[in-house]
């Protein structure tokens, strides 16, 4: 079936309302590489095409995916569990999948409220399952992009949706990685500073450190279909958290970051390589 053509966009990739811009199909998209090694059905020839050229190179990449979702569910999990967090802003959501974070969160507490951004159109074209609210709580979608924090901050759902005085969790998880160092750190601090004290950042971040060869082929596999990566070392990825307390055990590959509240524990370093952490505003 040829999926570029629009009438199959609606087919194949199941939208929730037809979308309002070009989704540019026919080309690779991170959102939805992504959602091809989570064994999603949200993805086209061009996305599955890059993520069959990463498995050939990195046979462990759909664990991976699996492990770095399940990580997002285990830090908001804990961040409402034990530190108490009732609002999130996650920034990079990604195509929905279930559970999504404000389903973990309202499962500790209906009343949580999440704020999603991401800069994928198709997230958009699929944010109706990121609404589904507990009636308790609030969850909004907001089309932006890391890299201009003061645009999406400025957006009125998310006054509307979380009280900006009161403790957030910004989520960063799987997104500093398409952006270098002078990209992504300028805007994560004044997203950090916008958010009041007792807040907390929790990011993952691609490394090369344990399979390095499997990475930089995975790198390339990306950088043909124009997509940047960028590996970084754990004490590349700490320097996020720069001026925050970190939260118990620290940076560390994400199999082991606190594998003991739920799944994706178990994995081989090397087939996970992705580092996280949480880190809190004082
Ligand atoms: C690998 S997915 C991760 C999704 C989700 N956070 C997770 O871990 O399951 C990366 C997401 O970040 C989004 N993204 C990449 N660069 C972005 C940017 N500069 N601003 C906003 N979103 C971005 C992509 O569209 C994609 O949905």
């Amino acid at each position: 079936m040829d999926s570029n053509g629009p009438d199959s966009w609606l087919t194949e990739a199941g939208f929730d309302r037809p979308p309002q811009v070009d989704l540019r199909t026919d080309r690779a998209h991170s959102a939805r590489i992504y959602d091809y090694l989570l064994g999603g059905k949200t993805n086209f020839p061009a996305d599955r095409e890059v993520g069959d050229r990463l498995l050939g190179h990195v046979p462990g990449a759909r664990a991976g995916a699996r492990a770095a979702r399940s990580v997002m569910h285990r830090m908001v999990r804990r961040l409402a569990e034990e530190h108490g967090v009732r609002q999130f802003l996650d920034v990079g959501t990604g195509i929905p999948t279930a559970p999504n974070l404000h389903e973990i969160v309202q499962a500790v507490d209906p009343a949580c409220r999440v704020v999603y951004v991401d800069n994928d159109p198709i997230v958009l074209a699929h944010s109706r399952a990121l609404l589904s609210s507990a009636p308790e709580g609030r969850t909004a979608y907001v089309e932006g992009d890391l890299r201009e924090p003061e645009r999406f901050l400025s957006d009125p759902a998310v006054a509307a949706t979380l009280d900006l005085n009161a403790p957030i969790a910004l989520t960063l998880i799987n997104i500093v990685h398409f952006l270098s160092d002078e990209a992504a750190h300028p805007p994560v601090s004044k997203l950090v500073d916008a958010l009041p004290p007792g807040s907390f950042l929790a990011l993952t971040a691609g490394t090369s450190d344990h399979a390095p060869e499997g990475a930089a082929d995975g790198a390339r596999s990306y950088a043909d279909a124009g997509i940047e990566l960028h590996a970084r070392s754990r004490a590349e990825v700490e320097r996020f958290f720069v001026g925050l307390e970190l939260d118990e055990p620290g940076v560390v590959l994400i199999n082991r970051w606190h594998p003991e509240l739920g799944e994706g524990q178990g994995r081989p370093d090397g087939e996970v390589s992705v580092y996280g952490g949480v880190g809190r505003k004082p």
